[in-house]
């Protein structure tokens, strides 16, 4: 540890022993009423509890509506959805095509052989666009419509293994 570092923790520890102290010091002292003010804050919070009540529940009902949310989000891009089936192993990716069309949805079908992996689609920028996980025996599905062409990369967002790092592929998004 560095000299500054264990002289700022002992100020610390001491400020934490000082804590207990008045607390232990001061807790034989005769509590005064408090009920007036218990009153009040009861009545404050049952009146916060229905006011949350008023605003959430028709805003959660309103956006109800729109369920199921994934079904609604894939109709939106024109033309058919475009099936990417992705499995992941330790340590690379496998995907049924490494080029798609712009502006068209589609449905990464993903799943891993061996453990758990996240599945991370990043732009050029390295911006995360898009992500589920990967694993055994189960098969997530992810709808993303790319809105611009380039070449992503595809990362494993979950350790899984000394070559966690290593676990990377690219998909081409094209002209359609
Ligand atoms: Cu696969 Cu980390």
């Amino acid at each position: 540890m560095q000299p500054i570092a264990w002289q700022i923790s002992l100020v610390l520890m001491a400020l934490v022993a000082f804590g207990f102290a008045f607390v232990a010091i001061n807790s034989g002292r005769r509590q005064e009423d408090y009920s007036p003010l218990q009153k009040s804050a009861y009545r404050l919070r049952s009146r916060l509890f229905w006011g949350l009540v008023l605003v959430f529940g028709p805003a959660m009902i309103y956006t109800l509506f729109e369920l199921p949310y994934d079904a609604a989000r894939a109709n939106t891009g024109a033309g058919p959805v475009q099936v990417v089936d992705a499995t992941g192993y330790q340590w690379r990716w496998e995907l049924s095509q490494d080029h798609v069309a712009v502006g068209q949805p589609v449905e990464f079908r993903v799943t891993s052989a061996d453990v758990n992996h996240g599945f991370g689609i990043y732009d050029a920028n390295l911006h995360l666009v898009a992500q589920t996980q990967a694993m055994p025996g189960y098969t997530n599905t992810l709808r993303h419509t790319f809105s611009e062409e380039g070449t992503y990369k595809i990362l494993c967002m979950e350790y899984c293994g000394l070559a966690h790092h290593n676990m990377l592929t690219e998909i081409r998004v094209g002209a359609q």
